[in-house]
């Protein structure tokens, strides 16, 4: 067996490496939170037996049984465990173990869950009782990571019951998170791989409805873009290297890997400072990619060269100069400007490939090119054209910039088809 070459191994280290960084700078996109933990606090008027003050603390976890993807805001439901530790006045503590179980009213996590519990309670003043424990919970969520908790409960057999009110963190069944797909994707078995996104922001509406907020939502969306774009470039070094590309592409395509860290943290520093919370982009995890044979590799390698270099990441560089040409603060023009220099990079990387996999694999590539010449730039945004202030461009400056894009790139096409 023939060993690979020292160039070969010290790319393969380069990308262990790549692959590590980013996983250590950003955390990586789970692909779903079975398991849910929750806490709480609580206040309620008792009467039955007695008439008083409740007050405690709750917490305990979820397994869901439905929702939980982290890349959706889907309803979601569950079983789980609860306990509550507390008080009626100052006089009898007050502990409950049950089990419960409930869901979203609607399919989504913005609306009120309903949640029932059956278990043991006990009370000890001077003496010991114990009964069982029901109630119904209703929580309002009221920001992604927080729910008011309104709950009706009986203590049988220890003739208390209670209504009462409180704060459960991140929520019963887990904290609301983002959907967004934009930007160089990461593909497997043609889909884009959607990543998730960890923004722990109040002002994170799936709608905004301001323009601080959706320009804010906007620049997180691009960290989280430019995050996925690491591991899809780690993919293109490493579909290079085993098709014998040349080491300047698969060079190219590490230092690409690299840029797009660079891009990924700079985007969530603005979105950071602009929603008043920490965004952290996430690695999406990265798809197990059916294996071709060569000549299969060679069309969709430039196929995906075609479509997410040649016009995504052509498109990405000339939004990017025209953001930053209307962008008012120097610290997002600085950002911008220098997203469009690595992105006009990565498309002649995209074009570069697109013909050492054009002159590998001959006409068949040519072919399979050929049918995706018509191919649109995939990107959208619906902002106004205020938003071009902070540095995102409105829709109808996103769509004329693409259409300019996708025209030349075609023209640039169409000459390498007909050498
Ligand atoms: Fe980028
Ligand atoms: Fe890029």
């Amino acid at each position: 067996m023939q060993l690979p070459s020292s160039s070969i191994r010290s790319r393969v280290r380069r990308l262990a490496a790549l692959g590590a960084l980013a996983s250590a700078i950003f955390p990586q996109e789970a692909r779903a939170q079975e398991f849910v933990g929750s806490a709480g606090t609580y206040v309620s008027f008792v009467f039955g037996e007695r008439f008083g003050v409740g007050w405690g603390f709750e917490g305990g976890f979820s397994y869901l049984l439905e929702g939980g993807s982290s890349c959706d805001n889907g309803g979601r439901g569950g079983l789980g465990f609860t306990t509550q530790l507390g008080a009626i006045d100052v006089d009898t503590f007050r502990a409950v173990a049950a089990v419960h179980g409930g869901a979203n009213v609607a399919d989504t996590m913005d609306s009120p869950v309903v949640d029932g519990e059956a278990g043991v309670a006990m009370h000890v003043n001077e003496e010991i009782g114990v009964g069982i424990h029901t109630a119904l919970n209703v929580d309002i969520p009221f920001t992604p990571i927080s729910a008011w908790t309104n709950f009706i409960r009986a203590e049988w057999l220890l003739d208390e019951y209670s209504v009462g009110g409180g704060v459960v963190l991140p929520g019963r069944y887990g904290m609301s998170q983002q959907t967004c797909v934009i930007g160089r994707p990461l593909r497997a078995a043609g889909q884009l791989v959607a990543p998730g996104l960890a923004c722990v922001a109040e002002r994170f509406a799936p709608s905004p409805t301001d323009v601080d907020d959706a320009v804010a939502r906007a620049w997180a969306e691009d960290a989280q873009a430019e995050a996925a774009s690491v591991p899809a470039f780690l993919l293109l070094a490493q579909e290079l290297l085993l098709l014998g590309a040349p080491m300047s592409l698969v060079d190219a395509a590490l230092d690409a890997a690299e840029d797009e860290i660079r891009h990924a943290q700079s985007c969530a520093a603005i979105a950071s400072q602009l929603c008043g919370a920490l965004v952290v982009p996430r690695i999406p995890v990265t798809p197990r990619r059916k294996p071709l044979g060569r000549a299969d590799s060679l069309i969709r390698l430039a196929v995906e060269s075609w479509l997410d270099g040649c016009l995504n990441e052509g498109g990405a560089s000339a939004r990017a100069a025209e953001a930053a040409y209307s962008a008012e603060k120097p610290s997002m023009r600085n950002v911008l400007s220098g997203v469009a220099t690595d992105e006009a990079r990565h498309a002649k990387l995209g074009w570069e490939v697109l013909q050492f996999a054009m002159q590998a694999g001959g006409a068949p590539v040519r072919e399979a090119v050929a049918e995706y010449r018509e191919e649109p730039i995939v990107f959208s945004r619906t902002l106004e054209a205020e938003a071009a202030r902070f540095g995102q461009l409105s829709q109808s400056k996103i769509q004329a910039v693409n259409t300019v894009v996708a025209e030349a790139a075609r023209q640039e096409l169409e000459s390498l088809l007909s050498a």
